[in-house]
């Protein structure tokens, strides 16, 4: 969602600014803008803004000749009031601009406070009242850092946020609690933004803000407080991050890149068990042994695709481990009575470490008692990794695509390992078991990448039903859930309406929909349930329904008129799942690219949910 990039140097700011914002594109957002301060003569503040993408913005700047040495630059995603000029931020209170990442809880109740005091609303957005509630602090608090931070004591919610002011040309002012928000320390000044990629450009040198910090940065240096004043220190880190790998390169989109680099996002986090060697729990956290051992239960909490990674995991650790497993969406957890049991083991998995719903779930988990948590996670430093005791780290690597999937395929290898550690704690691992679990893990690139070789096949499928409007999707057990992201996946960047079902509810409903306008994708492995599943597909192909089946090595479904079959290279019993999902993964990304929608940035949607 919303991205915010802050620079203050020796050169014209402008390019950084821009470029830091199409870093920034994948968060998800529909407008853009920027104002910057001219310093010479009577500092004046210039601000331009666009609906769309950052392309515009780029070229109102180019037009206009825009060159300064500070300056603020936000994507917006719409949350209070519509994508519009107006609405896009920064938004300006006499001589002060604001950028904001964030919602602002009570903003109804400060906006009347200051429209009483005489305070014009140009906008619709919770963020305008961040700008006038600072201007009037200013009235009262003459320094900016102090007035900012005064202004932050009254706000209720989550933020990040870049102010300037002309009063005060020489520093520009960020905080964070609860959006993300980093510094950079570059050889010719200082900047901030939501995420290392957007900085890259001039710096790897990042400070990670906590929750709760505000900063201030000069040409000359920056400082750190905490929101009462007190001042901190924040460790410099030498991002590793490369710049390559957050380029496009060879790809056309970054979904299919990022679909190609799974064979080595899987070997970077499986690394640890790559040498021989058993599981070692303490993959998880030094704690990890202990809180295992006193784990009765198990409560996934997630969102969207990384909601299906959990529910995939339920299949094995009640299968593997023996050990009794909930998954539940965030946002509903988060708002229902539930009952705690201190002996859960919570566990959040969550691609970004941001997604609001998430966070607020674990928070409230936590509250309710229950404190052996463990985040799976792709972002080291992010806020849901710093509020759990145990915590796995997936190498996924930046991923840029809306449409989660590496991210996935990792999530889906850490929580193999979580079964695995699980169940060894527990005693009920024996040493021919782990032994063949973790070949298998070890095999998974290889195994992936013969996956990918199946693309032109896919990709033939892909477009004789990118046509359709609907689409079923079909799996049972363990590759239920692999049916609801092939469904998720389609949706999202073809906006082809899809549903999955378990293939044996068939009849119960989604049959009555079957006919060969309706294609049906059925997840078809040679495991115990595959004759079950053989019947559902039979009851499709009376009603005229036009089959699709990814069946694997040993699966013999014959094709026939309306069937088509594609095998996939191998069986790959318990972890089949993350096999089956690449294969849906290419398909989705086929059947966008014939339809000609915006793979990438899929409209309406974000990458980090970072509000509810
Ligand atoms: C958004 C993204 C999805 C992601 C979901 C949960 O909807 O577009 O790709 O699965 O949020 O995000 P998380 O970062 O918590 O995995």
């Amino acid at each position: 969602m919303c991205g915010i990039v802050t620079a203050i140097a020796r050169r014209n700011i402008v390019p950084v600014l821009l470029e830091g914002l199409r870093k920034l594109e994948y968060r998800g957002y529909d407008s853009a803008g920027l104002a910057v301060l001219k310093t010479e003569g009577t500092p004046q503040l210039q601000r331009l803004r666009a609906v769309g993408r950052v392309a515009e913005l780029a070229a109102q700047a180019d037009a206009t000749g825009l060159s300064a040495e500070i300056g603020i630059a936000h994507t917006r995603w719409a949350t209070h009031g519509v994508p519009s000029e107006r609405n896009a931020h920064p938004h300006i209170s006499a001589g002060l601009a604001v950028v904001h990442n964030g919602i602002i809880e009570n903003f109804e109740e400060l906006r009347s406070g200051l429209q009483a005091k005489g305070y014009k609303f140009t906008s619709e957005t919770d963020t305008e009242a961040i700008a006038h509630l600072l201007h009037d602090k200013l009235k009262s608090i003459p320094d900016l850092f102090d007035a900012v931070r005064a202004t932050l004591a009254e706000l209720v919610g989550a933020y990040a946020i870049g102010v300037l002011s002309e009063t005060d040309p020489n520093r520009a002012i960020v905080a964070r609690k609860g959006s993300p928000l980093l510094l950079g320390i570059g050889e010719d000044g200082y900047y901030a933004a939501s995420d290392t990629a957007a900085l890259l450009q001039v710096t790897r040198k990042v400070v990670y803000l906590e929750d709760g910090d505000v900063a201030e940065l000069r040409l000359d240096g920056y400082r750190v407080t905490l929101q009462d004043g007190t001042p901190v220190e924040r460790a410099v880190n030498i991002s590793s991050l490369s710049a390559d790998a957050v380029e496009l390169g060879k790809y056309r989109h970054y979904m299919q890149k990022e679909i190609f680099e799974q064979p080595q996002a899987l070997g970077n986090t499986l690394e640890m068990i790559a040498g021989g060697g058993g599981i070692s729990p303490q993959l998880f956290g030094a704690d990890a042994v202990g809180i295992f051992g006193a784990t009765r239960r198990v409560l996934i909490l997630a969102c969207g695709t990384s909601y299906h990674a959990g529910l995939v995991a339920r299949y094995w650790i009640e299968s593997v481990a023996k050990i009794s497993c909930t998954v539940e969406i965030a946002s509903e957890y988060r708002y229902r009575d539930s009952v705690p049991d201190p002996e859960t083991l919570v566990v959040v998995i969550s691609q970004s470490g941001e997604t609001a719903d998430t966070l607020a779930a674990l928070k409230f988990a936590k509250s309710l008692g229950m404190n052996k948590t463990l985040a799976i996670c792709n972002v080291p430093e992010s806020a849901i990794v710093r509020e759990t005791a145990l915590r796995f780290v997936t190498r996924a690597g930046p991923e840029i695509g809306v449409a989660s999937t590496k991210a996935f395929t990792t999530q889906l290898a850490a929580l193999a390992l979580l079964t695995l550690a699980l169940a060894k704690v527990n005693g009920r691992l024996s040493d021919e078991d782990e032994a063949m679990h973790l070949a298998h893990l070890r095999h998974l690139p290889v195994a992936v990448a013969k996956v990918l070789e199946l693309e032109p096949e896919i990709e033939g499928w892909a477009q004789r039903f990118a046509s359709k409007h609907h689409a079923l999707f079909l799996g049972r057990g363990m590759h239920y859930p692999i049916a609801l992201e092939g469904a998720l996946k389609l949706k999202e960047i073809s906006y082809i309406h899809a549903e999955a079902y378990p293939a044996g509810e068939l009849k119960h409903g989604p049959l009555a929909l079957v006919d060969k306008e309706m294609p049906v994708i059925a997840v078809a492995p040679a495991d115990s349930l595959l004759e079950k599943l053989k019947s559902n597909l039979q009851e499709v192909k009376a009603r005229g329904g036009e089959l699709y089946v990814f069946a694997d090595a040993g699966s013999e479904i014959p094709q026939s008129e309306g069937v088509h079959i594609l095998h996939m290279p191998e069986h790959y019993g318990l972890l089949s799942p993350i096999l089956h999902v690449v294969s849906l993964q290419l398909l989705s990304y086929h059947a966008a690219l014939v339809k000609g929608t915006d793979v990438d940035k899929p409209r309406n949607l974000a990458k980090s949910v970072t509000v509810e």
